[in-house]
């Protein structure tokens, strides 16, 4: 393989309104991001990937765009933002933007001239009349939010599309206009020197056509907007364009896709894309209801993905999914669940994505009631469930909300103990987590060399330090279904990892002539392991 800065390194995702608040409105911002550089440094991170920060109504904390090319002032400005471009440049790391361009805030400036139908910007959009005498959505589409994907505009008196929320109108990729203005934005922003684009729904942005779709009791419509080939054509079309000219990188966030679809967005579209077969284990079909989680499944996914794929995402969290370790390890082993999947994220092939506190081993928070959810989604569930389950519980109802409830990995990083997490000296935009503060904080971490921060460190030391746990090929092993064990090998080197995904202890199956680099039980000796313990991994160098 030929060597890239984003096979080597490790992306950390930031959700800036959550990480670090420098003038303290409760709001986190640039010149925060730009105050944990060092610390971030140190934990040994090349790729900052800062979910959306541009102008933007907030509808969803930002993936609803008002302006591309310029900065909300709750975070800074774009002076700022080059500052965060350059002082990361000098630590080695580089800045990934997040590209949400399936839709426009109805508050961007083409939305509103497109209420005008004379507008050029009319077509930006799909703006249709209804069925039924307009007085019926023109199609059975879902939103993914709930509810219908069309939303009447009594001004315009047509509808507009919406697969999200209602303020987040979708663009019509028929229109050639609509391309030229993206690709616009992208070398915007590669101009000013970051590194890439994280690319937001994208596997959705060309609708084939707007017929009614099969209808299910959930994304109905999805067979004309999934994985088009329009949308490999549009991707093609901005790598060839953009993306191509730079030294430059993209990952797609693709959700509903297998191991095929994924292969035809590679290489001359996309560098990499997501893949959340893993995390959407304990989930119905229809996601608010819950479904029992089972390690030897992750074991399954995970192999296959790995031995089907030439290049992965390890991923385990992010700003739309639950925190980690209770889904996959449990609280009561918490250092030990988290060290588990750090090992997996770091040693598996792929690029590494670590989630803002994932580092620390944050935990969910707990929400009473809706009033204390911010999260637009959460609230677009709880609504459509109290319509079809009008004699569900409440907290039946909470229940199942909860599983959608994106606001557990939205609460303010835990930089210490102090009020507020050392977040901010003013009260959160968003329900913090102060007994989580209490059990885990970056303080606490730092201080404690056997904490999973340092686990993570040493991790991302060891896997710079040796090009194979990057480059190298993997080969599974035969072990207890609970067990994954795999080589990363190449012609020099070779180690051996060994982790156990569940509570259990297991007999140790896996004798090796090497050296254990880590473990996360602090052994030494190989000889001596009999039994993987709780969680237990480790990593050998082999001789
Ligand atoms: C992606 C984002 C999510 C957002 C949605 C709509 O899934 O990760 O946070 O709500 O797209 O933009
Ligand atoms: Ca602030």
């Amino acid at each position: 393989m030929e060597k890239k800065f984003y096979l080597e390194n490790v992306v950390y995702q930031i959700y800036p309104r959550s990480f670090c608040d420098s003038n303290g409105d409760g709001i986190g911002d640039i010149n925060g991001i730009i105050s944990k550089l060092d610390y971030l440094q140190d934990l040994g991170v090349g790729i900052l990937w800062l979910s959306p920060i541009y102008k933007s109504p907030l509808d969803d904390i930002g993936y609803d765009v008002s302006d591309y090319m310029d900065i909300h002032p709750d975070y800074g400005t774009l002076a700022d933002m080059d500052n965060l471009i350059s002082e990361a440049k000098k630590r080695g790391m580089r800045i990934v933007m997040d590209l949400v361009v399936n839709h426009t805030s109805d508050e961007h400036a083409w939305f509103i001239a497109s209420k005008d139908i004379n507008s050029p910007y009319h077509k930006f959009y799909y703006w249709r009349k209804g069925r039924a005498n307009n007085k019926k959505p023109p199609n059975n589409w879902d939103s993914m939010f709930s509810g219908s994907a069309w939303k009447y505009d009594k001004d315009v008196d047509m509808w507009y599309l919406h697969l999200y929320g209602e303020k987040q109108v979708d663009l019509d990729y028929h229109n050639e206009e609509v391309i030229q203005e993206v690709e616009k934005i992208l070398k915007f922003w590669l101009d000013r020197g970051v590194y890439g684009f994280r690319c937001d729904v994208i596997n959705q942005i060309y609708k084939t056509s707007l017929a009614n779709g099969r209808k299910r009791l959930y994304m109905t419509g999805k067979e004309h907007y999934l994985n088009q080939p329009g949308n490999h054509l549009i991707l093609k079309r901005f790598y060839d364009d953009v993306f191509s000219k730079y030294d430059c990188f993209t990952v797609g966030e693709t959700y509903n896709i297998d191991i095929n679809e994924t292969k035809k967005f590679v290489d001359h579209e996309l560098t990499m894309c997501f893949n959340f077969e893993h995390l959407n284990l304990e989930r119905a079909k229809i996601p608010v209801f819950k479904k029992k989680y089972r390690p030897a499944t992750l074991k399954k996914v995970i192999k296959k993905w790995q031995e089907n794929l030439d290049w992965n995402t390890n991923v385990f969290e992010n700003h739309d999914q639950h925190r980690s370790i209770e889904r996959f390890g449990s609280l009561d082993y918490y250092e030990e669940s988290g060290k588990m999947l750090a090992m997996l994220l770091l040693t598996l092939r792929g690029t590494p994505y670590i989630y803002q506190g994932e580092e620390i081993g944050m935990a969910d928070n707990s929400y009473a009631s809706l009033d204390e959810i911010n999260d637009i989604s959460a609230h677009k569930v709880y609504a459509q469930i109290k319509k079809i389950f009008p004699f569900f519980s409440e907290k039946k109802i909470m229940e199942m909300v909860d599983l959608n409830n994106r606001d557990h990995s939205r609460t303010p990083m835990q930089w210490d103990d102090s009020m507020y997490g050392g977040f901010s000296t003013s009260k959160p935009w968003i329900k913090d987590n102060p007994v989580d503060c209490q059990r885990t904080n970056v303080k606490k971490a730092l201080a404690d060399p056997t904490s999973l921060f340092h686990f993570y460190k040493e991790l991302i030391r060891i896997r710079k330090d040796n090009p194979v746990l990057s480059y190298g090929k993997i080969r599974f092993l035969p072990a207890n279904k609970n067990v994954l064990a795999y080589y990363r090998y190449d012609n020099n080197d070779s180690f051996l990892v060994v982790v156990n995904l569940a509570k259990k202890k297991i007999k140790n199956a896996f004798y090796e002539d090497g050296e254990i680099v880590l473990s996360s039980y602090q052994r030494k000796d190989l000889l001596s392991l009999d039994y993987l313990m709780p969680y237990e991994c480790y990593l050998v160098k082999c001789k």
